[in-house]
């Protein structure tokens, strides 16, 4: 089909965008601070013509809202609300979708997070959600009956949709769902069978077509290289739309290059959307992507069911804290003040640094009994170290040892045995890299940060 072969055309268009690598910096150039959400760039002649705008996001991830390590963070689904609700006041018959993998991985916490996610995505009324590998991960039975999850090629059970159909004033648009049988997306609960992409399965597709007199195909699409190439040849589709396999947020990938087509890809982590305007009419098919910046409010909608969750999390914060507070005797990590008796320059250093007030920063936020956060903001978390402000207080913040490793032991018996010592710290670098991460500390850069909290390298003082 023609229109694809444009669709590379135009989309080249919208790369013409100065494309820095995505950065706190880039998210200018890209989302216009005031119009938040603008019109894709596009030839005039498509403008006359009736048009279909998908509004697409997805691999949420688990990252509910910005963790709040740094400024300027994106993503979140209170401003996700916000921002579809403001798109749709600009786009009448603006269709929403989303790629789904949106859960974290199924923990305790996980749970709760899902039980968080879907009610708040069903209020964005997408037309149509592809269930992800992390989703499936915990079984069918938890997935939101609110909310149309479509996989156009299961073929077992009625759990999934097959396609939807969405009235539009282009015509009839069908949304289809793909999601490889490979890279172990079927491994999981029982309940559905992945086809793979082959001839018959499109053949499939095209009576389904036929019989719903869809008039504009588009694919919610996640899977390999090859099996991308096979829907973008066979012409079937007006637009493909992929989910994102990469987890970097600060290098964010967001097309996906088939068979000579360019395809819009969603960004990682629910920091954006792509929104695609596809004229069946002319074969334009236009991708731009809005990024969920601070210029967009949190909707006034999640603040109960977010504050609900914290309630939630800290339930389970104490409800733990009763099974493991007896293991604290056995605990191998010993806190800085068991240091200072032999380090005490490396100690006076520490308790100067900011890694020192890294619990009392959770604190200020009340996300102190936050497991997903302590973990890099105190010292042995889940580990058998730290448990609790009260009952641990020496081991709040990130300490000697979130770097050197446990050192009960050797504080009461000076070897360097099972230590991670300065030889074994090298490069030193690699240890920072547990916590400054990704957005979490998106400047870090260690010959700037090492000054900072670096205490001075000096033997231990002998008595
Ligand atoms: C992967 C590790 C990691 C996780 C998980 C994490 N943080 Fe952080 N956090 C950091 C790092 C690293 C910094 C310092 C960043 C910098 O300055 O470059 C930081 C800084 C902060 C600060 C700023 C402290 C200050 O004094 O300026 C706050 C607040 C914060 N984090 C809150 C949270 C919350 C809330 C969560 C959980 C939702 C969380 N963090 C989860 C690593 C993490
Ligand atoms: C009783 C004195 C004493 C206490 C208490 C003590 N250390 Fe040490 N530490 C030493 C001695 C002595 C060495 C040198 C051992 C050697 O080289 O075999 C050393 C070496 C180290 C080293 C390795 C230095 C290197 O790179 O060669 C680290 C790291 C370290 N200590 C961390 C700690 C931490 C963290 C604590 C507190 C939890 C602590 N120490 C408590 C005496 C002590
Ligand atoms: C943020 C990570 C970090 C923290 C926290 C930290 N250190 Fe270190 N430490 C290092 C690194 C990295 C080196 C190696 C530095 C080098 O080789 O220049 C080092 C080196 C050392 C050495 C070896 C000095 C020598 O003579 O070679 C000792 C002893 C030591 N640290 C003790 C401590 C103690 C005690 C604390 C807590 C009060 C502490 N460190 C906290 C990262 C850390
Ligand atoms: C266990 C997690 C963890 C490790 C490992 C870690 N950090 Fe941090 N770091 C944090 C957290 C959390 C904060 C925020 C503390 C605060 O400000 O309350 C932070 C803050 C900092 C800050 C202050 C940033 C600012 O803007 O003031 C510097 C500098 C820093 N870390 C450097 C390092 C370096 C260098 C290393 C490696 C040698 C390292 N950190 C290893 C978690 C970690």
């Amino acid at each position: 089909m023609s229109p694809n072969l444009i669709f590379s055309a135009t989309f080249r268009v919208f790369r013409q965008v100065p494309w820095l690598p995505m950065g706190i910096l880039a998210v200018g150039l890209v989302v216009a601070p005031q119009a938040v959400w603008p019109e894709p760039p596009g030839a005039p002649s498509a403008i006359l013509l009736p048009s279909v705008t998908v509004l697409a996001a997805g691999d949420l991830l688990g990252e509910i809202t910005p963790c709040g390590c740094v400024g300027k963070q994106l993503g979140g689904l209170p401003r996700r609300l916000t921002a579809v609700e403001q798109a749709r006041k600009h786009t009448p018959g603006l269709v929403v979708v989303d790629l789904g993998n949106n859960f974290p991985p199924p923990t305790s916490q996980g749970r709760l997070k899902a039980a968080l996610i879907q009610p708040l995505l069903a209020r964005t009324r997408p037309a149509a959600v592809l269930p992800g590998p992390n989703e499936l991960a915990y079984g069918l039975n938890a997935l939101d009956k609110q909310l149309p999850y479509v996989a156009s090629n299961n073929s077992l059970g009625k759990a999934l949709r097959k396609d939807v159909t969405v009235r539009t004033p282009a015509g009839l648009l069908g949304i289809y769902g793909y999601l490889s049988p490979q890279a172990g997306f079927q491994q999981f609960a029982a309940g559905y069978r992945l086809e793979p992409a082959d001839p018959r399965l499109l053949d499939d597709w095209k009576a389904r077509s036929a019989a719903a007199k869809h008039q504009i195909r588009i694919l919610l699409f996640r899977g390999s290289e090859e099996e991308l190439a096979l829907f973008t040849r066979s012409g079937f589709f007006h637009l493909i739309l992929s989910g994102n396999p990469f987890t970097d947020e600060l290098n964010q990938v967001t097309e996906r290059k088939s068979a000579g087509v360019v395809w819009p890809q969603v960004p990682t982590k629910g920091q954006g959307f792509q929104q695609v305007r596809v004229t069946p009419g002319s074969p334009a098919v236009q991708a731009s992507l809005l990024w969920l910046d601070d210029t967009l409010a949190d909707h006034p909608a999640a603040k109960d069911p977010f504050n609900r969750y914290d309630t939630q999390v800290k339930a389970q914060f104490f409800a733990r804290l009763n099974t493991q507070k007896n293991l604290e005797k056995n605990s191998p990590y010993a806190g800085a003040e068991a240091c200072r008796a032999c380090h005490p320059a490396q100690v006076e250093a520490w308790e100067n640094s900011a890694h020192a007030q890294a619990l009392a920063a959770l604190s200020a936020v009340g996300k102190n009994f936050d497991g997903e956060c302590l973990a890099c903001h105190v010292a042995g978390w889940e580990r058998g170290g730290f448990l609790s402000a009260d009952l641990t207080p020496k081991l709040a913040g990130v300490q000697c040892e979130n770097c050197h490793g446990p050192a009960r032991a050797h504080a009461a018996t000076p070897t360097t045995s099972g230590l991670k010592t300065a030889g074994s710290l090298n490069p030193p670098q690699q240890v920072c890299a547990q916590c400054h991460v990704g957005a979490h500390s998106p400047q870090f850069e260690f010959g700037a940060y090492w000054p900072k909290i670096a205490h001075p390298v000096s033997p231990p003082t002998s008595n």
